[in-house]
């Protein structure tokens, strides 16, 4: 097999913490892979990461590194507000693209570049890294074959003043969606502001039913007292506990139960399931990583998460502008 090149786009906090660590472990495992070229507007950003992460060559100018480099892949991790614009540019080209969530910020930028990646011919992966994160695939895994009555999702943050949390939240409206196995028919929002910390910020609390007839309850909380996520769902046949790890958060290693009855049945620490307790393996980031670019190497058919996600931004969307009910 021929060798295998990389090119990111954009190397700010989650290229360092999220993605470059897992581009490292994968090039260490696959002696073929070429870490080829890095980009970001900032010179100093992109030497960074080249240094840090052993990337060949450093850009200021994407453009003019595809044209060079002709990679496998274009990671994109660049500001969400500059996510369409660049996908499809790069899509255009004629590249597979993995791009960090979301994938859009409504349906229209979202449209856009499922439109161009199905122009173009080629695959393109939303870095939803709940859906990758072991113990959410391990959860997913132990439920096969029960049917779902009920999921909550917890997703508590602190002191997060952030002008537009439905960026974050979206986090959730995914993997709520990815662990329900089918979409929401309809979400009542309930949003508690809490001007004292910020025109934008409330807390947000939202019921759903889902398409399986199974019932969702998110609660979405920026102004928290600390950073947890955490998932229940009760089954026909049991109650599962999730709680999931990431950046170091109180609940590191994570675990999973299932319990059923008065019985444990199941009960899996989330260092079970990675190589390293890193928060680039615990949360996914390494795994959607690895199954993206295995596809892409083993000439799966072109393959597009987007169409899944559209649904996810839609609802995320409904956040952003505060809508009070949300019907397929
Ligand atoms: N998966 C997660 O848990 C998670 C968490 C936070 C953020 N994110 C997502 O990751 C993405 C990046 O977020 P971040 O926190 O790393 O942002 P950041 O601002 O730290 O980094 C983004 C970088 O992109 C660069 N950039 C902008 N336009 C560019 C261009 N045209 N060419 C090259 N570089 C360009 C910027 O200079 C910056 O250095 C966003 O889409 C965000 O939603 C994901």
């Amino acid at each position: 097999m021929s060798a295998f090149r990389i090119c990111v786009v954009g190397c700010g906090n989650m290229a360092l913490t999220g993605h470059g660590p897992a581009y490292r472990k994968y090039a260490s495992e696959h002696a073929d892979t070429v870490l080829a070229g890095c980009c970001d507007l900032d010179r100093a950003k992109a030497e960074r990461f080249r240094n840090e992460f052993g990337f060949e060559r450093a850009y200021t100018d994407y453009r003019t590194m595809l044209d060079e480099l002709h990679p496998d892949v274009v990671c994109l991790l660049s500001p969400v507000q500059y996510t369409c614009e660049l996908a499809v540019e790069i899509l255009k080209k004629g590249y597979a693209v993995l791009l960090e969530k979301p994938p859009g910020r409504n349906t229209e930028e979202i449209s856009r570049i499922l439109s161009q990646a199905q122009e173009a011919g080629v695959s393109v992966r939303s870095a939803f890294n709940r859906r990758y994160t072991p113990l959410v695939m391990k959860l997913r895994q132990l439920m096969k074959g029960e049917r779902i009555l009920n999921i909550t999702y917890q997703m508590y943050r602190r002191n997060r003043r952030d002008a537009d949390f439905s960026t974050t939240a979206i986090h959730a409206i995914d993997a709520v969606k990815h662990i329900a196995g089918c979409e929401y028919e309809s979400v009542d929002f309930l949003y508690q502001n809490l001007p004292e910390h910020g025109g934008q910020v409330a807390n947000i609390y939202m019921t759903a039913r889902m398409e399986n007839g199974s019932v969702a309850q998110l609660t979405l909380v920026p102004m928290g007292g600390t950073t947890v996520e955490r998932v229940t769902v009760n089954t026909d046949r049991a109650s599962y506990f999730a709680e999931l790890p990431f950046w170091s958060n109180p609940d590191c290693p994570g675990r999973v139960r299932r319990m059923a009855g008065n019985e444990v049945t199941d009960d899996i620490p989330g260092d079970r399931l990675v190589d390293e307790c890193t928060p680039f393996e615990e949360s996914g980031f390494y795994e959607e990583n690895r199954s993206f670019f295995e596809q892409l190497r083993n000439n799966a058919p072109v393959h597009c998460d987007l169409q899944a996600a559209i649904q996810p931004v839609e609802i995320a969307d409904c956040i952003r502008r505060r809508i009070a009910r949300y019907e397929k």
